[in-house]
């Protein structure tokens, strides 16, 4: 089939990448020339494992081209896929649209012939049906423009993964308009309907707020132990046992149970507070107000985290600290409200001297928070530090040995907050060694 889709960021990159190995010929659309020239040349402009290999097969085989021509996309794709992000408003929890809704309007009045849009961002519910009066009104092709909803819910750092061999594929259609977006939607992912991946077709409202529902039970999950956490900390219970032990409940599950400094990325943060602002304006705001504790209980696990390296160091002015971390999660580049990066320019700003290192965040972190001082090795982060923090659990970091780091930092004190690493090694080697939510 021939596919376009528009936004070439995280998903949309990866989704045009991934339709073109499914053997379609695909047209990725961007507004940014810089990104479309680094795609054309096979270079994709952030850290996705796996994901480089799969845009230059498939550029190699002319499967996969990039434009910034609306009007070549229109004339095109048989299916267009909207995939452009959906940050939040500044000063406000909703999500903002422009960028969706840019999409439409310079797309829909360049549809002369029958097409259907699919939505893949993360939508407030009733954005899909707004957009289908709109892009209808706008179109030539009046009524033979359909959208459809089929949410993405791929990770990074597994992002090609999880979009070839999803858990599952859902789509949501006009029910009041049937058309041709579930078949459509048959033939575009065949292979993975052949692999028998769960396909749920619903209305255009479930299927935008199943996505909204994933992420805010994945966040509550998260927050959920990080609130044990503070008790095990009031108690002197040991979190991390905790989680094993509950987790082996089958319908609790150990998955997204371990405590730490909580949760960031361009996700789950803007996406449970754009999730309660639509309830709001749905009258339904009660419903969601548990998400806001959430988000509480989310951004308190920083500010521990700052209080706990001030106490190893007694105070932070004058004090260095050395920063393990600064992407949100390991393998990915994304610092987009990073648990890591906040804490280390939180503690910067009270005073102290931060070196911080990460695999692969480097260059976003310094972009983000150029005040930082930044290391080129996890060693050279550690150097004379008082206290050293482990913020991102990057393999790298988690196969850390103690005689690692003995001599090279000024005090052995290491606060862990990933609760990745083994406590009784690192106290038995003589360090002073603290874990979140942990004895
Ligand atoms: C998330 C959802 O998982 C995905 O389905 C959705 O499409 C987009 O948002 P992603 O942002 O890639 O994906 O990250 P995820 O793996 O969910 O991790 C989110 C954050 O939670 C990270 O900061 C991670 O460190 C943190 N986390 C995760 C924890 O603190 N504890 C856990 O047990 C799991």
């Amino acid at each position: 089939m021939r596919i376009t889709v528009f936004g070439t960021g995280y998903l949309g990159t990866t989704h045009a990448a991934c339709m073109a190995e499914l053997g379609h010929d695909v047209l990725g659309v961007d507004v940014d020339p810089a990104k479309l020239a680094k795609l054309e040349a096979g270079e994709v402009p952030f850290y996705e494992p796996g994901l480089e290999e799969v845009l230059q097969r498939n550029i190699a085989s002319g499967r996969l081209r990039f434009t910034s021509s609306y009007e070549e996309a229109a004339e095109f794709g048989e299916a267009h896929f909207l995939g452009v992000g959906t940050p939040q408003k500044r000063g406000e929890f909703a999500a903002d649209l422009i960028y969706v809704d840019s999409v439409i309007k310079t797309l829909a009045p360049l549809l002369t012939k029958p097409a259907v849009i699919f939505g893949k961002s993360t939508v407030p519910v009733g954005t899909a049906q707004r957009l289908g009066i709109l892009a209808r009104e706008l179109a030539p092709a009046g009524d033979d423009v359909e959208i459809a909803w089929n949410p993405e819910f791929l990770r990074e750092g597994f992002a090609v993964k999880d979009t070839l061999h999803p858990d599952r594929l859902v789509l949501g259609v006009d029910r009041d308009r049937p058309g041709r977006a579930e078949a459509l939607a048959r033939d575009v992912y065949a292979q993975l309907l052949d692999e028998e991946i769960p396909f749920l077709v619903t209305d255009l409202a479930t299927a935008e707020l199943v996505k909204a529902s994933a992420n805010a039970f994945l966040a509550t999950k998260i927050s959920f132990i990080n609130a044990i956490a503070e008790v095990c900390e009031a108690s002197g219970a040991d979190v991390k046992i905790l989680a094993d032990a509950i987790g082996h409940d089958d319908r609790i599950g150990r998955k997204f149970l371990n405590a730490g400094i909580g949760f960031g990325g361009g996700c789950l943060p803007k996406d449970i507070r754009a999730f309660m602002a639509r309830a709001g304006e749905l009258g339904a705001d009660q419903a969601l107000t548990f998400l806001r504790e959430v988000d509480n209980i989310n951004m308190r696990r920083r500010t521990r985290m700052v209080e706990l390296a001030r106490e190893a160091c007694g105070s932070l002015l004058g004090a260095r600290v050395g920063v393990l971390g600064a992407a949100f999660k390991p393998d990915s580049d994304d610092v987009r409200d990073s648990p890591a990066l906040n804490v280390a320019g939180q503690i910067q700003l009270q005073g102290a001297a931060v070196s911080v290192y990460d695999p692969k965040a480097m260059d976003n972190s310094r972009a983000l928070f150029p005040t930082l001082s930044y290391s080129s090795s996890a060693l050279e982060a550690c150097e004379g530090a008082d206290v050293v923090l482990l913020l991102t659990e990057w393999k790298e970091f988690r196969a850390l040995k103690p005689a690692d780091l003995d001599g090279v930092v000024r005090a052995k004190t290491l606060i862990d907050g990933r609760n990745c690493l083994d406590p009784e090694e690192w106290r038995a080697a003589g360090w002073i060694y603290r874990g979140l939510g942990r004895p």
